[in-house]
């Protein structure tokens, strides 16, 4: 459980990596508000957290219905720790990125995260500082492949670029009125999400884990959580060839398969 963040609002927390933070979040005297879009598996994530102490109120919602998303996290009350972690994935597979799977990457993982951590701003602005002298967290959910341009999935790894990049340059001035923004930025985890790849995935690691080096992060602090470091170090060596020299590197490997 983490000691630091009481009121919590995870999206995204029906599966994978959501439903192991939510559980790493999870203890007495903490309040989760999570949300996903299959109400079953939404509810045994839920009913794990309450297993552990926490108070959960879990509501089934797309990220990409704006309105509805900003009158749930204006109803919330106070927030301390906000992750938009909704997000999917899609590949070009043997083929090509098709227009349907390109908008609706963008719609899920920059819309989405943006009708997510803009409410939540908004209601921590209006909050009273917390013991750690900041009103409110807000971490968005990235990835290693923000680093990269893989061209088998190009929305995915723009995507999740645009969002890190968003969290990290909008914390500059969020500080200043006691908001922090944070981007995480995991490698392989194990979740449905990576599940069909064919590829082998270096040093792929379980949900659980992730979870925890998460939370272990944003407790200290960290502007940008990268986890493993090895390929974070890796990402950044390769995503730093000249864009034709890694299209031609990485065409070469098997292709993320199509959504
Ligand atoms: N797995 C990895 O290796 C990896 C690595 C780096 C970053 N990430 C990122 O981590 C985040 C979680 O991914 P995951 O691996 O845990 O995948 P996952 O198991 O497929 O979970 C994705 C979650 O996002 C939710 N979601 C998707 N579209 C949504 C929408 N329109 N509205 C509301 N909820 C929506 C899903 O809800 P429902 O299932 O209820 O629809 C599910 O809870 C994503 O942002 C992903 O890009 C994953």
């Amino acid at each position: 459980m983490n000691p630091y963040f009481l009121n919590v609002l995870i999206t995204g927390a029906s599966s994978g990596l959501g439903a192991a933070l939510a559980r790493e979040c999870a203890g007495p005297g903490v309040t989760l508000h999570l949300s996903g879009r299959d109400i079953e598996r939404l509810g045994v994530v839920a009913d794990e957290c309450r297993a552990r102490g926490a108070g959960v109120r879990p509501v089934v919602i797309d990220v990409c219905d704006a309105p509805t998303m900003a009158e749930w996290i204006a109803g919330c009350g106070r927030l301390d720790l906000v992750i938009c972690n909704a997000g999917v994935g899609a590949g070009t597979g043997d083929a090509w990125e098709s227009a349907d799977d390109a908008r609706r990457v963008f719609d899920t993982n920059i819309t989405g995260v943006l009708n997510t951590a803009l409410p939540a701003i908004e209601v921590m602005a209006t909050q009273e500082p917390a013991r750690d002298g900041f009103r409110g967290h807000v971490a968005v959910v990235a990835s290693l492949a923000a680093f990269i341009a893989g061209p088998s999935a190009p929305a995915y790894a723009a995507s999740k670029a645009a969002v890190q990049r968003w969290a990290e340059a909008r914390d500059g001035t969020e500080r200043k009125r006691g908001i922090r923004m944070h981007s995480i930025c995991p490698g392989f985890v194990r979740t449905p999400m990576t599940a069909k790849n064919p590829f082998p995935m270096p040093l792929l690691m379980d949900a659980d884990e992730a979870a925890r080096r998460t939370m272990a992060g944003l407790q200290v602090g960290k502007l940008r959580i990268v986890y493993p470091r090895r390929i974070y170090w890796l990402a950044r060596a390769v995503g730093a060839l000249p864009p034709g020299l890694l299209n031609r590197l990485l065409g070469a490997a098997p292709p993320k398969p199509k959504a």
